[in-house]
């Protein structure tokens, strides 16, 4: 039998990163941030300088990438006795951190991700993540295109207005300035990119359970996460 997953799918800023992050660590299961996927075709083809106009050569990449994802574990967490781990991405060799999470690099990838021969040299590459005991994506179609078989399926959303508050914040904690409206643009662009895209637009997968996380607290979408969860996988 085919390991679990968990698909939580749904805009930039509606909280996904962290819900799954913390769902993931609940559960004890592997993660896929399939949106770092696209930052890194859209971030490594513009470092090798591939012009972001040429689909063939970014599909090329795209099935190429060389790209390692590794836990370390960090800073000892004193009152459990555990450490909290943290994932870092190894493009071509070098770590990359913030220069990844940037808007330019996000719209860049949203950019990428549009090309239906990019989402394929993807494919199979996100398929693999699924492993024993489970696996939580994040993304725009997992719960569509590529586990459409998940039992579990959730899809947030917010207001733009919320997401771009979100994002502003988000940004100022790793020391990128931002600017509100900007980034409001920046996010009504976007949504509309991804979910006006012929190869797999973003939208809820038919069985996917859609939480409005605009006035909710992180916890609170965790919590109803995992109820979720525990209906449908008996975890
Ligand atoms: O989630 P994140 O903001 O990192 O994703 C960056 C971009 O990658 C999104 O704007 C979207 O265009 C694209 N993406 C996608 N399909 C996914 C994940 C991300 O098209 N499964």
């Amino acid at each position: 039998m085919l390991p679990p997953v968990l698909t939580i799918d749904g805009p930039s800023g509606s909280g996904k990163g962290t819900i799954v992050q913390l769902v993931a660590q609940k559960l004890g299961w592997h993660m896929l941030d399939s949106g770092a996927l696209y930052r890194l075709v859209a971030f490594g083809s513009q470092n090798n300088q591939l012009s972001l106009n040429n689909e063939d050569d970014i599909a090329d990449y795209a099935s190429n990438l060389d790209v390692e994802f590794k836990l370390f574990n960090v800073k000892p967490v004193a009152e459990k006795g555990q450490h909290s781990q943290e994932l870092r991405i190894i493009l071509e060799g070098n770590v990359v951190g913030v220069e990844l999470r940037t808007e330019a690099t996000g719209n860049a990838a949203s950019k990428v991700a549009a090309m239906p021969k990019v989402r394929q040299a993807l494919f199979q590459r996100q398929r693999d993540f699924r492993q024993n005991p489970g696996l939580v994506a994040d993304g725009r179609d997992m719960g569509t295109t590529i586990f459409p078989d998940a039992k579990v399926k959730v899809f947030l959303t917010a207001s733009a207005e919320e997401r771009a508050q979100r994002r502003y914040k988000q940004l100022k904690d790793k020391g990128i300035s931002g600017n509100l409206a900007a980034l409001l643009r920046d996010i009504n662009e976007r949504d509309e990119r991804d979910s006006q895209r012929s190869a797999s637009p973003l939208k809820p997968a038919e069985d996917a359970v859609i939480i409005d996380t605009s006035d909710l607290s992180i916890e609170q979408v965790v919590e109803q996460v995992l109820a979720i969860c525990k209906k449908g996988f008996d975890v």
